[in-house]
Parts: structure tokens; sequence; C-alpha cells
């Protein structure tokens, strides 16, 4: 049977057992939801022996299990080791979400004319990962498997993947192989595919400021004391200058800077800043001078603040000048910065400009590093290929703004580049309410990944 009419004929077996996964949730970030996550777990490793694989197992970790299964066809072989995770972000602000975030509907969206899956984890990562299992199971009942495949599939993404750095450490053997294919990125729209080609890294740190020992009547004390909320959000305030660069000493230092042949290849890639600024509800968009909003948000590092928190925040009015002042503050960075050097020249930094009668404390979160890759490696114009011959149209290589930190892990541990072949919008809306995921990109991408397989093997 041809691959498109296997597809075509188990559309909704396909969905059906999508949603079976997406019912479980496997929210890594909440200790409550341990059992999901082995439920999620459990459910792949099913998958994976009714797929006919090999050594299907769930391997335990300090944290959540990686679940692992192969079929080795042939030694001489090269092999694909796919990667992606089963855990997902929480739901919150539950009150925003328009359906049940565990309970997946079909509807109709502008941008979806023939529907979209919205649950969470729809896009990031059950959707995408998912559509791997089912190109094993098209490939099986059509072309057979080209090539060795190994899958690895871990559940604490979305924290940091802090065990399956280890993981990898410790069975570089078992995980040897020629490339990683990774579906846990976007294309540029529904029509107008891409293969990532960067990722930025990550660091990530919380302040702790503290003024006076104790919250201070603001009446007897203001004016006279320091008050850490404001001296924070001067701190913070002072991280940019009036270019909106960031102004920690050494940040850029190791930024790779574009010639501007690639910067000019790079803007032929299809983007509306109207569209960008609509879809968000801005009027203008921001950041640093002499670069665009994509190289803003691709090649360029940047600094948010991520919440802020202190004082009285509860209901009506209590008079007080807080003890303390908190901020979650991450950077992306762009190749070749460092995660831990950055991590320690913001330390430095904040220790510098903290003022007089201020203790600082600042706590590491996970980090990870950037991420790049090349245009003419066979593995990427197989992907090409297989791209172009499900949207009729070459994809474009598109730097990414996210961070997948095992990726530049995977690289230095094995040795091995990876293929980031990706199915999600923007629009998509991952990691917020209402996060769906097109049932168009969903089959699409289960043929374009079936594709792939056979022109990486030479086989069409
Ligand atoms: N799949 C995303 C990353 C992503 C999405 C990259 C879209 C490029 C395009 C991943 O699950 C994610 O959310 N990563 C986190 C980092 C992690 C350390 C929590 C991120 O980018 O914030
Ligand atoms: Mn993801
Ligand atoms: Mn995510």
């Amino acid at each position: 049977m041809e691959i498109k009419s296997y597809i075509e004929n188990n559309k909704k077996k396909f969905l059906d057992e999508l949603f079976e996964l997406i019912r479980i949730p496997s929210i890594s970030a909440i200790k409550d939801y341990d059992k999901e996550l082995r439920k999620a777990a459990t459910f792949l490793k099913n998958q994976f022996d009714d797929l006919g694989l090999e050594n299907c197992e769930i391997c335990e970790t300090e944290g959540y299990p990686i679940v692992y299964a192969e079929k080795i066809k042939d030694e001489n072989l090269p092999t694909v080791l796919v990667y992606g995770h089963y855990d997902v972000q929480p739901v919150d602000p539950i009150d925003l979400w328009d359906s049940k975030p565990f309970e997946p509907i079909i509807k109709k969206t502008k941008i979806h004319p023939e529907g979209a899956i919205f649950a969470r984890g729809s896009c990031d990562d059950k959707g995408q990962m998912f559509m791997h299992l089912k190109a094993i199971e098209v490939l099986k009942n059509t072309t057979g498997i080209p090539c060795n495949i190994k899958f690895m599939i871990e559940g604490e993404e979305e924290v940091g993947s802090d065990n399956l750095e280890e993981f990898v450490r410790n069975n570089k053997e078992k995980l040897d192989c020629d490339i990683i294919l990774v579906s846990d990125t976007g294309m540029i729209d529904k029509n107008t595919p891409s293969i990532t080609t960067g990722l930025r890294g990550l660091s990530y740190l919380e302040v702790e400021l503290t003024g006076p020992n104790r919250d201070l009547h603001s009446g007897l004390y203001g004016g006279s004391v320091a008050n850490p909320i404001n001296s924070l959000a001067k701190m913070i305030s002072s991280l940019h200058d009036e270019n909106n660069k960031v102004t920690i000493p050494g940040f850029y230092d190791k930024v790779i800077n574009y010639s501007d042949e690639q910067r000019k290849e790079d803007d032929l890639i299809p983007f509306s800043i109207n569209e960008f600024k609509n879809s968000i509800d801005i009027d203008e968009v921001h950041g640093e001078e002499s670069y665009s909003t994509q190289e803003r948000r691709s090649i360029r590092p940047c600094l948010d603040v991520n919440g802020i928190w202190g004082g009285y925040t509860d209901e009506g009015s209590k008079t007080v000048i807080p003890s303390k002042a908190f901020a979650k503050i991450s950077m992306r960075l762009v190749s070749n910065q460092n995660s831990k050097e950055i991590s320690q020249l913001f330390i430095d930094h904040m220790k510098n400009i903290t003022p007089a009668g201020m203790k600082i404390k600042i706590n590491e979160h996970h980090g990870g590093e950037p991420y790049i890759t090349s245009t003419n490696s066979h593995a990427y114009l197989a992907a090409s290929q297989a791209y172009e011959s499900v949207f009729n149209k070459k994809p474009f290589a598109v730097k990414d703004g996210g961070s997948i930190p095992i990726i530049a892990q995977f690289e230095k541990i094995l040795g091995v580049k990876t293929i980031l072949m990706g199915f999600g919008l923007d629009s998509d809306a991952i990691h917020s309410p209402n996060e769906h995921f097109g049932v168009s990109n969903f089959y699409n991408g289960i043929e374009t990944i079936s594709n792939f397989y056979n022109f990486y093997s030479n086989k069409i």
C-alpha cells in the first residue's frame, strides 16, 4: 500500500490513540502528577510493543522514566535516534481555557479551518512526538522500515531534562546512532515548511533582595529606609540601556556575528510584522537596536523578567515596606555564549549594582546551551526532500528562539547532530491556555517523517 493511502485509511485511529495519550495529565512541574507521568510512560511502552519494536523498556531515573525502544534491521544500515518528551507544562491559568486541558476536542480556527486539537500537550510535545510512532506504523505497513531506528522519549523536558543527560552519558553504546530526529519545534505557517537549524540556550536565575529584617510600617519608616522592591525594580531596569542592549559586562563578548550575506538570506524567510503584531495584540514591536524582529527572536540573545513579587499583593491595601523582593530572570543565549559563564556574569553584575544596605541572594535554575547545525548534511537534505514531497515547497532553514537544552548535550556526549523537523505553529499557543495542534499538521507530519526515512536511506 502507498504511504498516503495508509495514512488516509487510518486517520481516525491515529487521532483516537493520540487523544488517549493527551488525556493523561503528565505535568512534570507538579509533584502530585507523579502517577500520571508513569501512566504516560507505560502508554508509550505499550505502543512500542504493539509496533513490534524490540528491547522496549521503561528506564527508571532519579526523576521520571525514559522510554526506550529500537528496531535494528541490519548493523550495516544507518541508525536514526528519535527523541521527544511526554511531559507537559502546567495548565495555569486554568480560567482562560475554553475547554478542559486534558479533554482533547477538535475545533475549527481561522488558521486551521479543517480543525485543530485543543489540549495541553497537543503540540508540545505529545502530538509532535506521537507522529514519529505513527510514521513507524505507516512504514511497516507500506514500504517497510528502511534503516535502524531507536526511540528515546523522556518525561522531564519541561523541567530541564535533569536526569536525561546522565542517562545519555551512561548509555552511549545503546544510543549509538548516525542522526537524531526531533519534532518539538515549529514551521513558518501551515503551508510553508521550515527546518529548524538553531535553538537558543538558556540561563535562568532567581534573585532575592533583602532590606530590613521584617516588613515595616510604611508610615513610620517610609522615606527613611530603602525599599527592596523599589531597589530591585531599579536594578532590573538598568539591565537594558536606551538601545535595548543588555548592560551586563561581557554579555555579548562571544555572540556570533552573522555576515551581511547570511542576514540578507535570512531576511527572505516569509514574515509579516503586521501579522506578528496582530497575533499578540500589540501596536509596536521592541528590541535590540539595528536588528529585525526575526533576528531579535533567533540570532540575538535577550534578558527577560519572568516573574516578580514581594510585599503585599492580596485584596485591598496594607501599608508596608517589605523586607524582601524577588524576581525570576531568564536569558536566552545564542552561539557561542555559554550558559554557566553568562549566569556567572549576571551574578557578578547584580552583586555589583546591589545598593548599600541591601543583601542579595541569587539561585541558578536549569540552563542549557544554544545549538546550530548546517544545511548541507545528508540528513538535512533528506528532511528537505521529505517536506517538499508533502508540501510541494522546499523548506526554509530557520533559527528558532526557543530552547531544547538536551540537543546541544547530544552533540557533546554522543557526537551526533540533530535534525529538528517541527510541525507546530507560533499561533498554537504552546505553554499557554488553549494550546492546539492542527489536524492537517499532524497528518502531514506523519507523512513527512515517513518519507524522511526513505529519502535518508536512499530508497526514493
Ligand atoms: N518544544 C519547546 C521548545 C521550542 C518550541 C523550541 C518552539 C522552538 C520552537 C520545549 O518544550 C520548551 O518549552 N523548552 C523550554 C526550555 C526548558 C528548559 C524548559 C523553553 O524554551 O522555554
Ligand atoms: Mn517541547
Ligand atoms: Mn515546552
